[in-house]
């Protein structure tokens, strides 16, 4: 989301008549768009700004804006009290102002209009095949460990329309990869479901819906979409899984394998609705490869709930995990009412456990891969490889004379390690 949110901003700025550089000596703004999910994310941010506010020492005219989730979760001022010498202190839907204040700190920037959504603003897209397109911004959850739903806000569904006309418009210019971005991606509602084409072949999930629109769209290739919950995996949105473009992976965050800590942490569903989930999905796709997020160490997490994690996991056989040490947010129900009782060194010892069963699994199954052909969307070329995502995410590399970058392409495996695939082009 984030990334998404800075291809926003760049695009104003362009407008505006500034360019990027990758030298922060030659700028004249520097915007962070800060994370706030884990202290350690925050921590870059305050270590970033102090850095940048040296060189604005020597440079007072530089103007320096802080963005992202960190102000949208600053209730208090706090934050912004510990980040002096910020020009700028903004959450990411207040973007659409960035010109009226720009033009104030600086007279010689071209003023320009921006549309009154921030998510309507034409982003300048990182890749020329590859883009994210935000369907939803915010989270009404409130999962008991989480930043989000005070740094973003809660859910806001953007229009059917806007979405498809921005897609239409991507595949046009040539992208085949579109990734639908939401914190609660599958629970996509539509305020203006009457654009939905009559011949849908979904009637009751809105997200289900928009899947097999985008699969209609020419030029299309490869659709892939992120983060979903599991309680809104409903048999529609199962069964878009099986549509032509979908990418053959999902990533389904579980967080914890034991029912207490998933009740503490308001998950909503216990460890047997997850397996029984994972059961279906298979049931439906059973090559699909899966990935989860795990918080480790939560508070009351007892070595028997860690072991029921470790126990998920191996029936759930991820393909790929993103482990993450409990991280207490300030202003979250677990910050107010649970204590943090897990040492430093139990959830580091937790963190590599998770680690060295995901790296024990996901080479087991990356070496089922050996001998089959995967379908590649080429990323790079570099010394004669080239490297990009197999539909199951699975990195893959091949040797080739000519730079396919940008392609879809066919790759027999021959070799297989934890991280990579290897192959030859077919
Ligand atoms: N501490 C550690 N990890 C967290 N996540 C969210 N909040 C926290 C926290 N307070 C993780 C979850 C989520 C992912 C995006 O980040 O696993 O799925
Ligand atoms: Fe955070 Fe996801 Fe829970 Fe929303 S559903 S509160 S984004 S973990």
């Amino acid at each position: 989301m984030n990334k998404t949110d800075s291809e926003r901003m760049a695009s104003i700025l362009q407008d505006m008549g500034l360019k990027p550089t990758v030298d922060e000596k030659q700028a004249d703004i520097v915007l962070l768009n800060s994370c706030s999910i884990r202290e350690s994310a925050e921590a870059r941010v305050y270590s970033k700004t102090n850095n940048i506010s040296k060189l604005k020492r020597k440079k007072p005219d530089l103007i320096v804006g802080v963005t992202g989730c960190m102000p949208g979760r600053d209730k208090d001022g706090k934050i912004e009290r510990r980040l002096k010498e910020v020009d700028l202190f903004f959450k990411n839907d207040e973007m659409v102002n960035l010109p009226k204040w720009l033009c104030k700190l600086n007279s010689e920037f071209k003023k320009i209009k921006t549309p009154k959504e921030y998510l309507n603003i034409k982003p300048v897209y990182k890749s020329k095949f590859q883009a994210f397109v935000p369907i939803q911004t915010g989270c009404n959850h409130f999962c008991t460990y989480c930043a989000v739903p005070y740094a973003r806000g809660t859910e806001v569904n953007r229009s059917l329309k806007d979405i498809l006309e921005e897609i239409k418009c991507l595949a046009e210019k040539g992208y085949k990869e579109i990734t639908l971005l939401g914190e609660l991606v599958n629970h996509y509602t539509a305020k203006d479901s009457q654009y939905f084409s009559k011949d849908n072949i979904y009637k009751k999930s809105d997200f289900a819906k928009l899947l097999w629109e985008v699969n209609q769209i020419e030029g299309v290739e490869r659709i892939h979409w992120t983060g979903p919950h599991p309680i809104y995996m409903d048999d529609e949105v199962i069964d878009a899984l099986t549509l032509p473009k979908q990418i053959n992976f999902l990533h389904l965050p579980v967080q914890s394998g034991s029912s207490k800590i998933l009740k503490k942490m308001s998950r909503r569903h216990d460890r047997e609705f997850f397996i029984d989930l994972i059961k279906k999905i298979k049931a439906k796709k059973p090559d699909i490869a899966i990935g989860t997020d795990l918080i480790l160490g939560f508070c009351g997490e007892t070595l028997e709930d860690f072991e029921e994690t470790l126990s998920l996991y191996r029936e759930c056989d991820f393909d790929i995990a993103y482990p993450a040490k409990y991280s207490t947010r300030s202003g979250t129900v677990a910050a107010k009412n649970f204590t943090d009782d897990v040492s430093q060194e139990e959830k580091k010892r937790r963190w590599f456990a998770v680690q060295d069963l995901m790296e024990e699994i996901t080479l087991r199954k990356n070496k089922e891969y050996v001998g089959k052909t995967v379908s590649v969307m080429v990323e790079t070329y570099k010394s004669g490889w080239c490297q990009g995502n197999s539909s199951e995410l699975k990195l893959t590399r091949f040797k080739s004379s000519e730079d396919l970058t940008g392609q879809i392409v066919c790759v027999e495996i021959k070799k297989a390690d934890v991280w990579r695939l290897d192959g030859d082009l077919v």
